[in-house]
């Protein structure tokens, strides 16, 4: 945990943002796996963990906004947990550790919420993306779980928005703490890519990697030689020479900041002639994505920046043609790239999605785009200092996208289909870095992970 201080200055923050009334913010609750006595590691609620920093399951933080009390409701442990689990602080004292002196047992809950409902206050809550939580929003409010999320407080949304996308010292220290995991992670899979070995060897080395450092992984590893297909949780095959692996992977600090890196890397240690020239574009994509990383830029023209880049490159090869902006402006790179070139990242790898991506990502000044590609892009909005970010492009061949469009005549001014033809075969490149907006422009975060042909290819050895 931080110190106390940082939890209730983010608190008195939030209390000037969010208005009058209550707000509730329920921690997540033990989750079953296959039966209800073996559940699944516990992972605290960001949000909770953000205003509260308490990383145990069953506590409910409460902050009434009037009178400026704040209350944690948890029960102590009995004798039962302590005979299984151990013995934990009391409530109080985990309560103290984040500045909140008001506790109660968590019954005590429900005649509170009664109570502030009986009386016409706003009581804020958040969106549920949780199954337990639902339901017990459902119980405490006597609101139906269907309409949960329509009923969420939308100034609480953006209160809690506002003051999670700027990252503090202590956050950024957390997130390249994640980052020299994951760069365990990624030299680690970049020294195993050899022919032969089998995909899910590497996949489980690197989550352990993971673990051994703190871990879980920040999202299910994504790695195959089939990196196509943009999330593939597949990992089934022997590696063969000739062929890319992408690995996308990272890793939670004890604490739950996240990393996010993706690297493609040739099986046997070198690129081919046709491999390289496709790596150099997505490189150079990803290097001026970065480049043009700065506060008051729209994330949107990165994006487009970077499709502009790889479009280029992909035009030297002979896969596109004609005018590249005017390409761009068409949509016909989604072919290559079909996802956005980035999102927030933080104490969730994609920050705060179940807020709502439309306002995590986007403003009053800029929405989502409907465009195939550009429609997938979760970040559009204008830069600020302290935003922590990824910056991902990628280039796939994906043989039925490609069929699709190719019978479709889609964008056929644009596209050299007949050499398109030739690389279905090819797979799948992705880069990614975590970047941090800075005062004048974007640091990459973390210690560098081999990224350049060269370096790839000498790691490899
Ligand atoms: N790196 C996985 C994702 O961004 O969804």
């Amino acid at each position: 945990m931080f110190d106390a201080t940082v939890y209730s200055n983010r608190r008195a923050r939030l209390r000037q943002d969010a208005g009058k009334g209550i707000i509730l913010l329920p921690g997540n609750v033990d989750a079953a796996f296959n039966y209800p006595a073996n559940q699944y590691h516990f992972r605290q609620d960001s949000t909770f963990l953000y205003f509260f920093g308490l990383d145990h399951p069953g506590l409910a933080g409460l902050m009434d906004l009037d009178s400026g009390e704040d209350w944690i409701f948890g029960n102590d442990v009995d004798m039962d947990d302590i005979i299984w689990m151990g013995v934990l602080p009391s409530i109080r004292d985990l309560a103290a550790g984040a500045g909140v002196t008001h506790t109660a047992p968590y019954g005590g809950l429900g005649p509170v919420i009664d109570k502030a409902v009986g009386q016409g206050r706003k009581v804020h809550f958040l969106p549920p993306y949780r199954g337990e939580t639902s339901l017990e929003l459902q119980r405490l409010l006597k609101i139906p779980a269907a309409d949960l999320k329509a009923d969420s407080s939308l100034p609480l949304i953006k209160a809690v928005i506002a003051q999670r996308s700027i990252k503090d010292a202590g956050e950024i220290a957390e997130i390249e703490k994640a980052i020299g995991t994951a760069f365990l992670m990624h030299t680690t899979a970049m020294k195993m890519a050899k022919p032969g070995v089998w995909e899910q060897e590497i996949a489980g080395t690197i989550e352990g990697i993971a673990m051994a450092n703190g871990g879980p992984v920040s999202f299910p590893v994504i790695l195959s030689m089939n990196g196509q297909t943009l999330h593939n949780h597949d990992h089934s095959q022997y590696l063969q020479k000739g062929r890319l692996l992408v690995v996308d992977a990272g890793c939670e600090t004890g604490m739950h900041y996240a990393s996010d890196l993706t690297r493609t890397m040739p099986v046997g240690g070198t690129f081919d002639a046709r491999q390289k020239p496709v790596y150099e574009a997505v490189l150079a994509a990803n290097m001026k994505g970065i480049e043009a990383v700065k506060p008051g830029v729209l994330y949107r023209d990165i994006h487009l920046l970077a499709a502009l880049t790889l479009a280029e490159g992909l035009k030297s090869i002979g896969l596109m043609k004609g005018n590249m902006a005017d390409a761009v402006a068409a949509g016909a790179h989604a072919l290559f790239l079909p996802h956005g070139l980035g999102h927030m990242m933080g104490l969730d790898v994609h920050d705060m999605e179940n807020l709502g991506q439309i306002y995590v990502g986007y403003d009053d000044e800029i929405q989502p785009a409907s465009q195939f590609g550009l429609a997938f892009l979760r970040l559009g909005r204008r830069l600020q200092s302290g935003f922590v970010l990824t910056v991902e492009p990628g280039c796939y061949f994906i043989p039925a996208l490609i069929d699709q469009w190719r019978s479709e005549g889609l964008h056929k001014e644009f596209i050299n289909y007949s050499e398109v033809e030739k690389y279905k075969d090819f797979g799948g490149i992705r880069i990614e870095d975590d970047v941090l907006v800075t005062e004048t422009g974007g640091k990459v975060l973390g210690k560098p992970v081999p990224k350049t042909v060269e370096e790839v290819e000498k790691i490899m050895l």
